[in-house]
């Protein structure tokens, strides 16, 4: 990699930041690979592959939002008006998701901790990879990541996890600031004496 390209990538790490409004286009199904190709080179302890990326677009967002509801009424039978219509409506908010899933392997040597950490890593790719093609993208978890009744309906195990809805699309409106904190409040040297 040369300096340019260096100065470049440093560029979309140090500057990325997440969007909560977004609209159309989404990425097309050649962003849609080069994301999820990013994405599967995460670092992934044992190469268990511990994931699978459900990809929700069109009607199936409205789906998403039924399951919810659904989910929602079965923890909550009194759940409101106003609850239900946020329930039924929250995967519209971004034309595309990328639901990750942990897919857990019992393993002598890695704990599911670790295929938690393997999945965020593709998802964080992922969310990388959208960005640097001039997309914008929040991931968003909530209860329902880890609703019985969600996972049943999307066809995963007890034991699977939603690690992030990774919405995904145009960003609209401006961006908020970026957080930068500063690096002594969260970074020290170990000096052993
Ligand atoms: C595992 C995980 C789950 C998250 N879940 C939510 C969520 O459900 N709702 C939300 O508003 N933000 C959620 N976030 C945070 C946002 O994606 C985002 O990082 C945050 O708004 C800060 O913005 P920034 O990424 O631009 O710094 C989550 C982040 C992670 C890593």
């Amino acid at each position: 990699m040369t300096r340019s390209q260096a100065a470049d990538v440093l560029a979309a790490l140090h500057n990325r930041n997440s969007h909560p409004r977004l609209v159309t286009p989404a990425p097309t199904d050649s962003d849609l690979e080069a994301i999820l190709t990013a994405g599967l080179r995460a670092p992934d302890h044992g190469r268990l592959r511990p994931w699978q990326f459900l990809i929700i677009e069109g009607e199936a967002r409205k789906r998403l939002g039924q399951i919810f509801e659904q989910a929602l009424l079965l923890t909550n039978p009194e759940a409101g008006e106003a609850e239900r219509t946020k329930a039924l409506r929250a995967p519209l908010r971004a034309p595309l998701i990328i639901a990750g899933l942990l897919k857990p392997t019992a393993h002598p040597k890695i704990p599911r901790q670790e295929q938690v950490a393997a999945v965020a890593c593709a998802l964080h790719g992922m969310l990388l990879a959208a960005e640097a093609l001039g997309f914008a993208g929040m991931w968003r978890t909530g209860g329902y990541a880890r609703d019985p009744w969600v996972l049943r309906e999307l066809d995963a195990a007890p034991e699977d996890e939603v690690i992030g809805f990774l919405y995904l699309g145009t960003a609209e409106g401006s961006a908020k600031p970026i957080d930068r904190p500063a690096l002594g409040d969260y970074v020290r040297r170990f000096n052993p004496a």
